[in-house]
C-alpha cells in the first residue's frame, strides 16, 4: 500500500452486503424506515445469483387450490426440513410470503396468470398444493428486476463490483465494513452501526454446482470472524437436476419446474425408478402407482404426490443410487423426460429457458428428447444463527437474511421456499436493522484507525509472497475436488476426516498464496481473498458433518444411515475461537462446535406437524 494512500470513506446507518433478493429487499426496507442505506454487491446490480431460482416463489396464495393456507405451507416446510427448522421462522415465512408476493406485483413483477387472471401457481416437490408464483422458468430474474427497480427508484446508494473483506467492530459492536473496488483495487471504509449480510451461499467450494462465482461463503466467513455463530452447516442441498453434459456446463441448474410440470425421472432401463425410493416418512403422502401419481396434478384432495416431487434430498439420493448401480445415462447422469408427457407448446410456454438452455448448450430439444441430468450442489441450509423475528445475529449490529442465515429450512429446503425466504426475511432484516440504529441514538461505535490499517494489511498479504509460493487457482481446484469427493451427498467418517486433514493443509498453503501484478483488475488477487472464506466455511461444513452422527435431509452418513430422534432435538453450532481484536480479518482462529437444543414449536403449531394432519 503506498504510504500516501488515503482511503475512501462513507458513513451510513445501514450497510447491506449483497444485492440478491434478500439484500435488495433489506435495503428497500431500511431506506423506507428512514435509515441512510448503502447496498454493496460484488457483481453488477441485477446479476445476482437469485436469478438461478427459476421455478417460482412459494406462497400460499390459494389461487389454484383454495384449500391452501399458511398452515399447510408451514407443515410442508417443516416436514421437508425433517423438523429441524426453527419453527418461528417457518411460521413467519408461511404467514408473510403472500403479502410479499403481492407487494412484488405492485412493484412491477409480471407473474404468469391463471385463466381467471390471478397469479398462476405451479407444483414443486414437497408442497401439497401448486403454490409457486412464477414467471415461466425465469422467476428469480423477474424478482430481481422488480426489486432492483424499486431500490433504484428510491435512490438507494449502490456500490457495484465491490468486495467487503472485513467487518469492523468497536467494543463488541459492529461499526462498519472494509473492502475494495474490484476494478481499481482501491480501499474503502464504511462507517455504519448496522450491517445486513445478504451474501448468499457457499456452493463454489464444490466442483459440480449450480452456484455462480460469487457464492464463496463470504457472509458466513465474515460473520464467523466477527464473532457470530453458524448453525447446522452440515446441511448442504444437492439439487437433483443439474446438467451433466457438456462438461463445460456440468452442474448448471435444470429447474425443478420440469418435474413440477409433469416431467419424470427414468433410468437406462427405462424404469421410472422413484417409485422404488419412497421413504417411510413420506409414504402417507406419496403415490405408489403411476396412475395415482399422474392423477395428482388435477386432484390433490384424494391423491398422493408423484415420487418425483418428493423433497430434493430424497430425489438426489435416489438418482445418486441409480447412477452408482450402473443404471445411469451415457454421460454419468440419469434421464429427465417431459417430452413424452406434455405437448411441445406447453413445454415451450412453461419452460422457455430450459428449452433454450438445452438447445443451445447440449443440442437437445427437450420437446422431443429426454434430458441428461444429475445432482448439483445448490444451497446451504446452514448459516448465521439469527433471532427469528429480527434476523439479528449474536453480534450487536450484525443482521443476516436469505441463504446466509440459518434455521429457516432445517435439514432440507423445499424448492421455491428460497425466493419467499429472501423477501420475507430481507424485509425483516432491513426493518430491524433500521430500528436498531434509531435506538442507538447519537452514541455510535466507530472504527479504530488501527483496525482499518490491519484490515488493509491483511488484504494486501497475497502480494507479499513468502518463500513457499502457492497459486490460488491450484488451491481452489483442490478444495473443490476435496469437497466434491469427500463431503458430497453421501458422507462417512473416514472420508470426512480425510477432508478435514486436506482442508487443514490447504489452509496452511493458502497463507502462502502469492499473486502477481497490482491491485487493478487482478482476478488472482480476488481469488486469493475469496479462498480464505471458502476454506473456513468448508472446514465448518466438514466438521459439523463429522459431529452429526445420523442421516437427515441434506446430510447423509453411510455409517449412521438412520434418522436419530436425539439429533432431531439438536442444532450444531460453530464458532471461531480467538477472533482478532477490533478488526476481524485474517485466516487465524480455530473452529469449535457445540450442540444446542432446538426450540420446540408451541402447541397449536406442533400438532400441524403430525403425520395425519
Ligand atoms: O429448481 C429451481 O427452479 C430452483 C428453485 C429453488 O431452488 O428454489
Amino acid at each position: 500500500m503506498p504510504a500516501e494512500e488515503t482511503f475512501e470513506h462513507h458513513s451510513y446507518d445501514v450497510v447491506v452486503i449483497g444485492a440478491g433478493g434478500a439484500g435488495l429487499r433489506a435495503a428497500v426496507a431500511a431506506h423506507e424506515a428512514g435509515a441512510r442505506t448503502a447496498l454493496i454487491c460484488r457483481s453488477l446490480l441485477g446479476k445476482a445469483h437469485t436469478v438461478m431460482a427459476e421455478g417460482g416463489i412459494a406462497a400460499a396464495l390459494g389461487n389454484l387450490w383454495p384449500e391452501d393456507n399458511w398452515k399447510v405451507h408451514f407443515r410442508d416446510t417443516m416436514r421437508g426440513g425433517k423438523l429441524l427448522n426453527h419453527w418461528r421462522m417457518a411460521e413467519l415465512h408461511a404467514k408473510e410470503s403472500p403479502q410479499r408476493v403481492y407487494e412484488l406485483e405492485q412493484w412491477g413483477a409480471l407473474f404468469d396468470r391463471t385463466p381467471a387472471g390471478k397469479i398462476s401457481q405451479r407444483d414443486f416437490g414437497g408442497h401439497r398444493y401448486a403454490r409457486l408464483a412464477h414467471v415461466g422458468d425465469r422467476t428469480g430474474l423477474e424478482m430481481i428486476r422488480a426489486l432492483q427497480q424499486r431500490a433504484v427508484s428510491l435512490g438507494i446508494d449502490v456500490f457495484m463490483e465491490f468486495t467487503v473483506t472485513d467487518l469492523l467492530k468497536d467494543a463488541g459492536k459492529i461499526c462498519g465494513a472494509f473492502g475494495y473496488w474490484r476494478e481499481s483495487g482501491r480501499f474503502v471504509v464504511f462507517e455504519a452501526p448496522a450491517v445486513v449480510l445478504a451474501t448468499g451461499g457457499i456452493g463454489k467450494s464444490w466442483k459440480v454446482t449450480s452456484n455462480s462465482w460469487e457464492c464463496t461463503g463470504d457472509g458466513h466467513a465474515l460473520a464467523l470472524r466477527a464473532g457470530a455463530t453458524l448453525l447446522n452447516m452440515e446441511f448442504v442441498q444437492f439439487h437433483p437436476t443439474g446438467m451433466v453434459w457438456p462438461l463445460s456446463v456440468r452442474g448448471l441448474l435444470v429447474t425443478e419446474s420440469v418435474r413440477g410440470d409433469g416431467g419424470v425421472l427414468v433410468n437406462s432401463e427405462k424404469r421410472r425408478f422413484m417409485f422404488d425410493y419412497i421413504p417411510e416418512f413420506f409414504k402417507a403422502e406419496t403415490a405408489d402407482t403411476i396412475e395415482e401419481a399422474d392423477h395428482w396434478y388435477t386432484d390433490k384432495a384424494n391423491n398422493r404426490r408423484p415420487p418425483e416431487l418428493l423433497p430434493r434430498d430424497e430425489v438426489a439420493r435416489a438418482i445418486n443410487s441409480e447412477i452408482k448401480a450402473g443404471r445411469g445415462s451415457p454421460h454419468g447422469g440419469i434421464f429427465l423426460d417431459i417430452a413424452s408427457r406434455r405437448p411441445p407448446e406447453f413445454i415451450q410456454r412453461r419452460l422457455p429457458s430450459m428449452h433454450h438452455q438445452f438447445k443451445e448448450l447440449a443440442d437437445v430439444d427437450i420437446t422431443k428428447e429426454p434430458m441428461e441430468i444429475g445432482p448439483t450442489c445448490h444451497y446451504a441450509m446452514g448459516g448465521v444463527e439469527v433471532d427469528p423475528d429480527s434476523q439479528a445475529s449474536v453480534v450487536p449490529g450484525l443482521f443476516a437474511a436469505g441463504e446466509v442465515a440459518g434455521g429457516m429450512h432445517g435439514a432440507n429446503r423445499l424448492g421455491g421456499n428460497s425466493l419467499s425466504d429472501l423477501i420475507v426475511f430481507g424485509k425483516r432484516a432491513g426493518d430491524y436493522a433500521a430500528a436498531y440504529v434509531k435506538e442507538l441514538g447519537p452514541a455510535r461505535p466507530k472504527p479504530a484507525p488501527a483496525d482499518v490499517a490491519l484490515a488493509a494489511e491483511d488484504v494486501l498479504s497475497p502480494f507479499k509472497a513468502g518463500p513457499a509460493q502457492e497459486n490460488p487457482y491450484t488451491i481452489q481446484q483442490e478444495l473443490q475436488e476435496t469437497m466434491q469427493d469427500l463431503v458430497g451427498i453421501i458422507r462417512v467418517e473416514h472420508e470426512l476426516k480425510e477432508a478435514l486433514e486436506k482442508i487443514a493443509v490447504l489452509r496452511a498453503r493458502a497463507a502462502n498464496v502469492s499473486v502477481e501484478g497490482n491491485r487493478q483488475y487482478n482476478p488472482g488477487w480476488h481469488l486469493a481473498l475469496d479462498l480464505r472464506n471458502m476454506l473456513l466455511v468448508s472446514e465448518a461444513v466438514a466438521t459439523a458433518a463429522m459431529e452429526r452422527q445420523e442421516s437427515r435431509g441434506g446430510h447423509t452418513r453411510n455409517d449412521y444411515p438412520m434418522t436419530d430422534p436425539y439429533w432431531g432435538t439438536q442444532n450444531v453450532v460453530v464458532e471461531l475461537g480467538a477472533p482478532a481484536a477490533g478488526g476481524t480479518g485474517g485466516t487465524g482462529g480455530t473452529l469449535s462446535f457445540r450442540r444446542q437444543p432446538l426450540p420446540k414449536p408451541p402447541p397449536g403449531l406442533a400438532e400441524l406437524l403430525e403425520d395425519d394432519h
